[in-house]
């Protein structure tokens, strides 16, 4: 590939990670697109079903796309378990079809995974990228049956795994919080599932330092991407109350077999990070210095990320 400017499509572009390239590519020398299945008012996106193969190659090849960045998925864990078929097709088989159209251009594809591929095994230390996938549902399967199909296709790939991924975009567990601690008096949440939070910013700039300064070259392979530290959820929405400000709520710790869930979630899923940090020379910020700058931003209150 030249170090010329070149065209890198954007898939998901609507989802939290998606919209957090949007803003860190902003600054690129590179031309980014960004696609989706459906159009969101104010944001320009182009249509595109990465389970429909046809329509990648084609948009690929019109486009003289190079580099793809897959943040597209089928990300409902819950879902998942009574939708497995389609969870398959979307986290399983389109990156396969993305890898396969990238192969043909001799390009390369960024693709997200999670820490859900691990988690059926007991653990207390963190995983590292070599470790076996014990997932411990349908989400976590699929997305470990993705990354295996990218592997076997045998372009051009970085995989980079992240974990508890939160934004000022869309749903997640900091703006469920947010709300749940403005308003209720009491709340439970579960101390037995430990891991380590990412806000979806400093995933964004990760890679957008991979692409830009083109390090990907040479570099093909599985990569873990946290936020730096440990905590349990109940530590995590202790955090968001407290920068929140929310201090009627009383938060408790509880058991994960209070809740009924349809599927069991890891209990220790935390991530090593020192393949990221040694080959690309990352520096990852602190899991809670990172929540208060996303809070404040939804909040108005003081940083911008623009
Ligand atoms: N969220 C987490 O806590 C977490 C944790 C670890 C890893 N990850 C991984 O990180 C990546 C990004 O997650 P995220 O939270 O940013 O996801 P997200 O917010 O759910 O965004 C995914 C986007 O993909 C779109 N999409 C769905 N089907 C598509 C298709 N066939 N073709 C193109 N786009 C499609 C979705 O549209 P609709 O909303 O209309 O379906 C949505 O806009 C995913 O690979 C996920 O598995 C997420």
């Amino acid at each position: 590939m030249s170090n010329q400017g070149m065209n890198v499509l954007v898939t998901g572009a609507n989802g939290q990670l998606g919209n957090e390239i949007r803003i860190v590519s902003k600054r690129s020398k590179d031309n980014y697109i960004f696609t989706d299945v459906v159009e969101v008012e104010g944001q320009e996106t182009t249509i595109l079903d990465i389970t429909d193969i046809d329509s990648i190659r084609s948009f690929v090849k019109i486009n003289n796309v190079k580099v793809i960045v897959n943040c597209a998925a089928y990300t409902n864990v819950d879902k998942a378990e009574t939708d497995q078929g389609f969870c398959e097709i979307l986290n399983a088989k389109a990156p396969e079809n993305l890898a396969m159209v990238m192969k043909e251009v001799n390009g390369l594809l960024v693709h997200i995974s999670t820490d859900y591929v691990f988690g059926g095994d007991p653990y207390n230390t963190p995983c590292r990228e070599d470790q076996k996938g014990t997932p411990t549902g349908v989400y976590g399967l699929t997305k470990l049956h993705g990354e295996q199909n990218i592997q076997a296709v045998d372009s051009d790939y970085i995989i980079i795994r992240t974990a508890w991924l939160y934004s000022e975009f869309g749903k997640n567990f900091v703006k469920t919080m947010l709300n749940l601690t403005a308003e209720k008096p009491r709340l439970n949440v579960v101390f037995d599932q430990v891991g380590t939070p990412t806000y979806a910013y400093d995933l964004a700039l990760v890679i957008f330092d991979i692409l830009e300064n083109r390090k990907y070259e040479g570099n093909n392979g599985i990569y873990h991407f946290s936020n730096e530290g440990v905590c349990s959820w109940y530590d995590f929405a202790k955090m968001i109350a407290e920068y929140a400000h929310n201090f009627g709520c009383d938060i408790q710790p509880c058991h994960s077999d209070e809740f009924l869930s349809p599927v069991k979630r890891p209990s220790f899923s935390v991530l090593d990070k020192t393949k990221i940090k040694e080959t690309f020379g990352v520096i990852i910020p602190y899991w809670t210095d990172s929540l208060k700058r996303c809070i404040f931003n939804l909040k108005g209150e003081c940083f911008s990320n623009e």
